[in-house]
């Protein structure tokens, strides 16, 4: 059944779904990785397409920026859709000096100030994690493609434009890799509902020494990190 933010049929929605924040690179991926890619969901110009990868059903859908508008998104498609398999793929901000724009890291863990879920975990620090196997294939995937990947502890945050800059400095201090803002609830769903969950993100920018991506680079370093989601969906 439609849901309130997808209009998609039952059964236009597959089990493996790649989770990018901006609707449009759901478009571009679908179109440039997918076979027979066809639009599914619309609905707030949320862009939803499935199609088969190698023979594979797979869904690329919108999640949106921040863990509020991922959470909708994501319940939806786990709860109403069938959805097993969640991969975000977007961008972050590097938090160590030995990790370059361009490259590539995997969220083993997330760590934030708050999630939607704190409400349901009150005094427990969840810590939400993704899933061994994926994680493992995704590193596979991108050491063959010869793709520099970091693997590790990724900061969740609330805001992109923080008042906080003793919170990075204790992140970077503490060793997480990355900051974005998806990752933790997508972690914290799949593990309520019994599903695997990934973030395979590109560095976009790097909170240290202030390099970012020029526009013009975007999209091919995106593309690696989709054809890694893809591998590690059905290696
Ligand atoms: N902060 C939060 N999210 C991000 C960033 C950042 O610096 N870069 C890319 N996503």
């Amino acid at each position: 059944m439609p849901t309130p933010h997808i209009s998609a049929a039952q059964g236009d929605i597959a089990e493996t779904v790649l989770l990018p924040g901006d609707p449009y690179r759901a478009k571009w991926a679908a179109e440039t990785f997918l076979d027979n890619p066809r639009l599914v969901n619309e609905v707030r110009g949320m862009l939803g397409y499935t199609g088969t990868y190698k023979g594979n059903p797979v869904t690329i859908h919108g999640s949106g920026m921040g863990m509020p508008s991922l959470s909708i998104y994501a319940n939806e498609l786990i709860t109403e859709y069938g959805a097993k398999t969640l991969i975000r793929i977007g961008s972050c901000g590097a938090m160590q000096k030995s990790i370059n724009v361009r490259d590539v890291i995997i969220g083993m863990s997330a760590t934030t100030l708050s999630t939607p879920s704190r409400g349901i975990f009150k005094e427990i620090n969840f810590a939400p994690c993704a899933d061994y196997g994926l994680l493992e294939k995704a590193v596979t995937a991108a050491r063959a493609k010869g793709t520099p990947t970091h693997v590790g502890n990724i900061y969740s945050a609330d805001v992109f434009y923080d008042e906080r800059p003793d919170l990075n400095e204790i992140m970077i201090r503490h060793g997480i890799l990355g900051v974005e803002m998806e990752a933790a609830e997508l972690y914290n769903l799949a593990a309520r509902h019994g599903c695997r969950a990934l973030a395979v993100l590109t560095v976009s920018d790097h909170l240290i020494t202030h390099e970012a991506l020029p526009s013009s680079e975007r999209e091919s370093s995106f593309g690696d990190m989709v054809e890694i989601a893809l591998q590690a969906a059905f290696a």
